[in-house]
């Protein structure tokens, strides 16, 4: 099954203290998404992938802010199910090729996303999704080149969400509103589940 095709949205989720990871990632799973994205923006994102890699098997955990082939190599070693990437340049892509698990390559304009269709990857992400030209752009890409399908990330909160979803080349949404920092901060996992269960509604 396809990485966009099992929760209608992907957490992205900044970790900060990796005895979160865990407590978190179940939150998640109890609402009703286990596709999981952490970024690797922090010192513990590594030992947080594995934490919940371990101790979560409902999760389907993966690596986000893929940015070069040590980040492939260290994310997959730690147990990452799939990739994430905010772009993609030609080295990155080879790296990801190698990797052997599932990736989303960044993608924001037309031409990128050619250059990735030509390499016959025909599912990524679209970052940073507002910014870039929102819902209308990712509804003209739908004309030209309509066996991409996309997971739209950046900027994107649960009153947005259903206008991405409801076209037909977009499989999932991704995004931080999931996982608000106080929520974090205060071990408020039951928010965290609401949340979750919320997104996990709108398909
Ligand atoms: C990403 O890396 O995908 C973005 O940081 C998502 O963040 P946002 O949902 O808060 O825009």
């Amino acid at each position: 099954m396809s990485l966009l095709d099992i929760a209608p949205v992907i957490p992205v989720v900044v970790i900060d203290d990796p005895e979160t990871a865990v407590p978190l990632a179940r939150a998640l799973v109890a609402g009703g998404l286990p596709v999981i994205e952490v970024t690797l923006r922090t010192a513990c994102a590594l030992d947080a992938v594995a934490r919940i890699a371990a101790e979560v098997p409902e999760a389907v955990v993966g690596a986000g802010t893929v940015r070069t082939p040590a980040d492939v190599t260290a994310s997959v070693a730690a147990g990452a199910r799939f990739l994430v990437s905010p772009g993609s340049t030609p080295r990155l892509l080879d790296a990801m090729e190698e990797g052997g698990i599932p990736f989303l390559p960044g993608a924001a304009t037309s031409s990128e996303v050619m250059a990735l269709a030509e390499r016959g990857l025909t599912e990524m992400k679209f970052f940073p999704a507002e910014a870039a030209g929102g819902m209308p752009y990712l509804k003209s890409l739908g004309g030209p080149l309509p066996e991409v399908r996309f997971c739209p990330t950046g900027g994107i909160r649960l009153q947005t969400a259903p206008e991405y979803l409801a076209l037909a080349n977009v499989g999932c949404v991704g995004g931080t509103w999931l996982t608000p920092t106080d929520a974090l901060a205060a071990g408020d996992y039951a928010r965290i589940e609401k949340l979750a269960a919320e997104a996990a509604a709108l398909r």
